[in-house]
């Protein structure tokens, strides 16, 4: 080991001749004399990934790692010494005279190694373009260790999750402690088999997420997966008793890649052609994912208030516990089955038969037969033990025996869950009828309404039906997370004196809603232009059907928006609920949105700098309202060009409030679930823990001030040919001094220049990573107007906004200074 001292001598002199290395012959292989000190890389054949050392955010430890070399922020795949970090600068990564790959420290002690039995005489280990570090016997090229079979926190293309239902073998996903610590943190990802394979998140040894089973093309417990991918996904049963599970894309310019991350999620995140990371879809997306959530018998569906509710025929095992929101203990029969009881007295009770249940995720621990669609009904029915079944296509026939845990009830997707009950509790119909509208609240309550809207209509149509669409806008129940305020604010809704228009009246002012009159897509349907008989013209947005989610930013929208008055929000002329159609109408803005005028190169000439900062000041003045001002606290959420509307004079008004949120007097920060918003306008916070504030939609409002000052949109931005973001942009000109490049060339003219500076400067504090950092929106409009003369140094922004590699278990620090970028191998002659 002595060797390797000495060459620390011959540094200077190899590292001259690794800049000719990098294009000759790129190292990816490691051997006995080939080895590599912190901070040197080893780089994959066709430049893929690397290899090398790395600290992640806020940590001073040094870890071996790969990442990728192409993508523009760094996200490490792997960690060999996860649970033994390197305490200095001077870690070493090469092969033992055993044969093995080691890591060692500054002592030469061993603190990492690949741990294979059994001496191998002249090994090497090579990273392939996969991103897999193979360890192989020189001479029979057998691979004795890969890292693929030692996954960390991350899943990439070509990689298996796998499961040995013989011998128990497991090769899984754990995820990190936190950001700043890759050791083994408390969730895990793998497959299990329980007559089917499913793939599970365990929270130590208890599950926490289950995908339901796999149809031989998606899990039939993610509804989502038939829309965000259609193909790629694989599930092999080798018929040997492993199970492989993995992922492959056929689109080579997109990197992919499953993240379980700290917080036991699992965050899929893409990159285009190495551009920056942005979360293409998240694993857990409310409560209901959580595995058992309602306890045996009991029924998930995140759109209902509570959330759980026992499957009908059941009732709380305890009422005092479940009535205060704890769950666990789930639900039990109301009605004992015929075939239990004993039937000595004759054919007394009536036979069970099943209610069908729609779109469910179906519970876990199922039993699976052979039997074709019509034969698993009668299957079932015989067997008293048999408590519910289900078909798919793709699996056959589904059956439960056991407790049944894990049901919910989603919007989208799923299948038809056959539940056993006694004949008398099917006969109830009209009780029952009661309870499934329970467990559909939000769209029952409408439904109701609508209903008794319907029979009203004999008798006074018109009269009838504008109580009606009060009644139903009154009504609804607040879909989203259950806070205490919301329930009130439901109550108040009731209050509200929203004026009523007719179906008929709006088909015709806007042409029977005719292509031509659309204006744009809004959050949750079309908008549509408008002329009403008296003249007034108005914007018409109609609810698209079959839109659950759509139901609940309608009805969200009507909340919030109906207690808002501000110059610069737009304004709710009023609304209209006819059996399926819900429209809500405002007023019309002849000049759009702002992102019409701002990126459309022929009319951006219209915004000059005097109109352009009017415009901010508006948003401000509006945002300001919204946060502070009026007798609501209220975030946006969802603050971007697009939904800031322009009037006949160019005021900016802030619409769609599909997704605020109101918040409680004390209350200065919430967390969700559902992460909802437009990525390049969404803080990292938001966008990776779904925690969200004021300062969220500062951040948004940061970006709208540079999007406004250069003219260009945040996502969809490129120069140098290298995908850069508009805020990586912004940051690197404001470091080198060049920030006027910065300026769209439509505005810049000398006597500006200050305010536009100083715009772009609040707009860097506004974006800055840490939301403690930011201003409020009211010192950001002081500092605007330089009633606040002095501004601090914006920190480095959170290039993670559409973009979030930033996501917290994978970032990683380079030494500063260190060659990442350069290919340097210590070649040891003459050992
Ligand atoms: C290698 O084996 C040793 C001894 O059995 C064990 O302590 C160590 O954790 C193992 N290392 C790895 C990376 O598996
Ligand atoms: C994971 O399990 C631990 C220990 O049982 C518990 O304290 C923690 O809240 C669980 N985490 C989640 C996200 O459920
Ligand atoms: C009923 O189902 C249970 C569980 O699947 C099974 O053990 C039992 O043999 C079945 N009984 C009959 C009569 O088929």
């Amino acid at each position: 080991m002595k060797v390797v001292r000495e060459t620390k001598l011959f540094d200077l002199l190899i590292l001259l001749s690794c800049f000719c290395l990098e294009f000759g012959t790129a190292i990816d292989t490691i051997t006995t004399t080939k080895f590599i000190n912190d901070p040197e890389t080893l780089i994959s054949n066709s430049g893929e990934f690397k290899l090398g050392f790395f600290s992640p955010t806020n940590s001073t430890y040094r870890y071996v790692g790969i990442w990728y070399a192409k993508a523009s922020v760094c996200s490490v795949i792997w960690v060999a010494n996860r649970n033994k970090p390197l305490k200095s600068l001077s870690g070493t990564l090469t092969i033992s005279e055993d044969g093995n790959l080691v890591v060692l420290d500054e002592q030469k002690n061993i603190i990492w190694s690949s741990n294979i039995t059994g001496s191998v005489f002249n090994s090497s280990a090579q990273l392939l373009d996969s991103g897999n570090l193979v360890l192989q016997e020189n001479k029979t090229e057998t691979i004795i260790w890969e890292s693929f079979q030692h996954p960390t926190d991350t899943l990439v293309p070509k990689m298996k999750l796998s499961t040995n239902v013989r011998t128990g073998k497991k090769v899984q996903v754990t995820s990190w402690t936190n950001q700043s610590d890759p050791s083994i943190g408390t969730f895990s990802v793998g497959i299990d088999v329980f007559n089917l394979p499913e793939l599970y998140i365990w929270n130590g040894s208890s599950r926490y997420w289950r995908s339901g089973p796999w149809n031989s093309r998606v899990f039939i417990g993610i509804p989502s997966m038939d829309s965000v991918f259609l193909d790629g996904f694989s599930l092999i049963d080798d018929q040997e008793g492993t199970f492989y599970f993995s992922f492959a894309f056929s689109n080579e310019s997109i990197l992919y890649n499953f993240v379980l991350n700290a917080q036991g999620n699992i965050v899929q995140k893409n990159s285009y052609k190495g551009g920056n990371w942005e979360v293409g879809w998240l694993v857990l997306q409310s409560e209901c994912d959580v595995y058992g959530k309602c306890g045996p018998f009991g029924i998930c569906n995140s759109k209902s208030l509570p959330i759980c509710n026992c499957l009908v025929g059941f009732k709380p095992k305890n009422i005092e516990e479940w009535d205060r929101g704890d769950w666990s203990s789930g639900c039990v029969r109301s009605t004992p089955l015929q075939c239990e009881r004993v039937t000595t007295n004759g054919e007394e009770g009536k036979k069970d038969g099943f209610l069908k249940l729609e779109m469910m995720k179906v519970p876990d621990l199922l039993n699976r037969s052979s039997a074709v669609e019509d034969e698993c009904r009668d299957q079932c029915l015989e067997n008293c033990s048999c408590i519910a079944y289900a078909y798919d296509a793709g699996i056959g026939c589904m059956s439960w025996t056991r407790d049944l845990i894990d049901s919910q009830k989603f919007s989208i997707g799923g299948v038809d869950l056959y539940l056993r009950l006694a004949g008398s509790e099917l006969d109830r119909k009209g009780v029952d009828v009661k309870v499934v509208i329970t467990i559909t609240v939000t769209i029952g309550t409408l439904l109701v309404a609508i209903c008794s809207f319907s029979l009203w209509r004999r008798i006074a149509k018109r009269k009838a039906r504008k109580r009606n669409t009060k009644e139903a806008l009154a009504f609804a129940k607040f879909p989203d997370e259950s806070k205490p305020e919301q329930d009130s604010m439901t109550n108040q809704v009731k209050l509200l004196e929203l004026p009523i228009f007719s179906f008929e009246e709006l088909a015709s002012a806007t042409n029977n809603f005719h292509q031509s009159n659309k204006l744009g897509q809004g959050g949750f349907g079309p908008v549509y232009r408008g002329k009403l008989l008296h003249g007034q013209e108005i914007a018409v947005k109609r609810l698209s059907r079959a839109s659950g989610q759509g139901l609940e930013e309608f009805m969200n929208e009507v909340v919030v928006i109906s207690k808002l008055q501000h110059r610069n929000l737009v304004r709710l002329l009023g609304g209209c609920v006819e059996g399926e159609e819900k429209l809500l109408i405002y007023e019309y803005m002849p000049n759009k949105s702002l992102d019409v005028l701002l990126f459309d190169p022929s009319k951006q000439e219209l915004l000059d700098w005097r109109q352009r900062f009017q415009i901010i000041e508006g948003i401000g003045r509006g945002l300001l309202y919204l946060h502070r001002d009026s007798r609501l606290r209220i975030i946006h959420r969802d603050l971007k060009a697009s939904n800031i509307l322009l009037d006949e004079n160019l005021n900016p008004k802030i619409s769609d409030f599909g997704m605020a949120r109101i918040f409680g007097g004390n209350e200065d920060q919430a967390n969700t679930n559902r992460i909802v918003g437009t990525y390049g306008y969404m803080s990292p916070e938001y966008a990776m823990e779904g925690r969200f504030s004021e300062k969220s939609d500062i951040f948004s409002f940061g970006v709208l001030l540079l999007e406004i000052v250069s003219g260009r949109r945040n996502t969809s931005f490129y120069h140098d040919e290298q995908a850069m973001s508009l805020l990586e942009f912004v940051w690197k000109m404001w470091n080198a001094n060049k920030i006027a490049n910065l300026v769209d060339p439509m505005i810049s003219e000398p006597s500006f220049e200050m305010e536009i500076l100083r715009c772009i400067h609040v707009g860097l504090l506004c974006v800055q990573d840490f939301a403690k950092d930011r201003p409020t929106v009211s010192v950001a409009i002081s500092m605007l107007k330089s009633e606040i003369v002095d501004l601090p140094r914006p920190k480095q922004p959170a290039f993670t906004a559409t973009q979030i590699a930033t996501d917290t278990s994978s970032q990683c620090k380079q030494r500063a200074g260190g060659s990442i970028n350069n290919v340097t191998v210590t070649v040891v002659q003459g050992r």
